[in-house]
């Protein structure tokens, strides 16, 4: 089985009431449910995480990067600003996929800046679950 890291930031723990006109009403525990089902059915193993904090971020993401193990990463509002999940994900070796569950080019401004973007062999925004199973299945294909 390959395995893949999905990497969550901060406030995703809150998926299912935090804005669910935004996000939808699916929990974290459920994109996580559904990306194992995924995995299982693709031959991928999945260590799917979330964390509050920009320093566990970057730990996981060095991890990654030493590990040399694919990465899905929703960086949450971190995406907007940390010039350091931007310098960890970059030493991902392997492919790094950026995933958002809204498109946050329709939403506010402050949201049009992604500093991932640059760095990740592509990204999937705006479709809820479905974005975390798209790159789920880019990464497959790769
Ligand atoms: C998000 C979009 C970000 O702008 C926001 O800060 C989030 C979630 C998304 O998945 O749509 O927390 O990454």
């Amino acid at each position: 089985m390959a395995k893949v890291f999905i990497l969550n930031g901060p406030n995703l723990n809150k998926l299912g009431v935090r804005e669910p006109d935004i996000y939808g009403s699916l929990t974290l525990a459920e994109i996580e449910q559904a990306c194992v089902d995924y995995g299982v059915v693709h031959n991928q193993e999945i260590d799917f995480r979330q964390t509050n904090s920009e320093s566990e971020l970057v730990e996981w993401l060095q991890e990654a990067a030493d590990t040399d193990l694919p990465v899905i990463l929703n960086p949450a509002a971190f995406t907007h600003y940390s010039v350091a999940v931007r310098d960890a994900a970059a030493l991902v070796k392997s492919t790094l996929i950026e995933v958002h569950i809204s498109n946050p080019l329709k939403r506010e401004e402050f949201r049009h800046t992604s500093l991932i973007s640059g760095i990740a062999k592509g990204s999937i925004t705006g479709f809820g679950v479905t974005s975390y199973l798209l790159a789920l299945q880019a990464l497959a294909s790769l």
